[in-house]
């Protein structure tokens, strides 16, 4: 079972799925930790992040060990790695590809089928699991979510406005896996609230529907 938060980069959702995982006793799934892994495993094996059957073809031979604090690709912590600007940028085109998709999907599914918890991407309510009991569509301006991704990277906030919007174009217009909001999502605008308040939302939603 799962509770889904989707929406785009920067509009708090890391941040909010985790602290909802610790208070409601469940477990937080990154599933932007998985197309980040296939990213950094195609860069390393010298795969273009645009060659659907290479990346594929890692994507479904890679291990990917989300279940303890670290990131871990064939055994190996990669939580830094993954989160650099090189393999950000090569995550958002791996994940353009629907047999990588495909595949990261049925890793998703095997997770929460066996367990409660808080998963975090862009189509967890639309296509991981689109009866999730409880779906939550994160949003805030470009220019806040720029704001918080510069803060966080120490970097200029122009730069990080164009990446992001480049990004946003990039997940909005692929054929799978699209980010839209499911129509039976939530959607919370989280550009003026403060991490407590977004959390406390969606906790409330959660008890209204018996969960957690
Ligand atoms: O959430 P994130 O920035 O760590 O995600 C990394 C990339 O993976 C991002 O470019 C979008 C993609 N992604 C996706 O396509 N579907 C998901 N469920 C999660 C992430």
């Amino acid at each position: 079972m799962v509770i889904a938060i989707d929406g785009p980069a920067g509009a708090g959702k890391s941040s909010v799925a985790k602290a909802l995982a610790d208070r409601l006793g469940f477990t937080y799934l990154d599933s932007g930790a998985m197309y980040r892994c296939v990213a950094l495993a195609s860069l390393e094996a010298g795969v273009d992040p645009d060659d659907p059957i290479g990346t594929s073809g890692v994507a479904s031979r890679i291990a990917i060990d989300l279940e303890g604090p670290e990131v871990r690709l064939d055994g190996r912590d990669v939580s830094s790695e993954i989160r650099t600007a090189d393999v950000t940028e090569a995550a958002s085109r791996v994940s353009v590809h629907p047999e990588v998709r495909a595949a990261m999907v049925d890793r998703q599914r095997v997770l929460i089928a066996a367990g409660r918890y808080v998963a975090e991407g862009r189509d967890i309510g639309t296509v991981v699991s689109p009866d999730s009991p409880l779906k939550v569509f994160l949003t805030a301006s470009p220019e806040i979510r720029a704001e918080r991704r510069a803060a966080e990277e120490g970097i200029d906030p122009a730069e990080v406005l164009e990446r992001i919007s480049e990004r946003d174009e990039r997940d909005s217009s692929r054929e799978h896996g699209t980010l839209i909001v499911a129509g039976d999502a939530v959607e919370i605008d989280t550009s003026n609230l403060d991490l407590d308040a977004v959390v406390e939302q969606i906790a409330v939603l959660a008890g209204q529907r018996g969960l957690g």
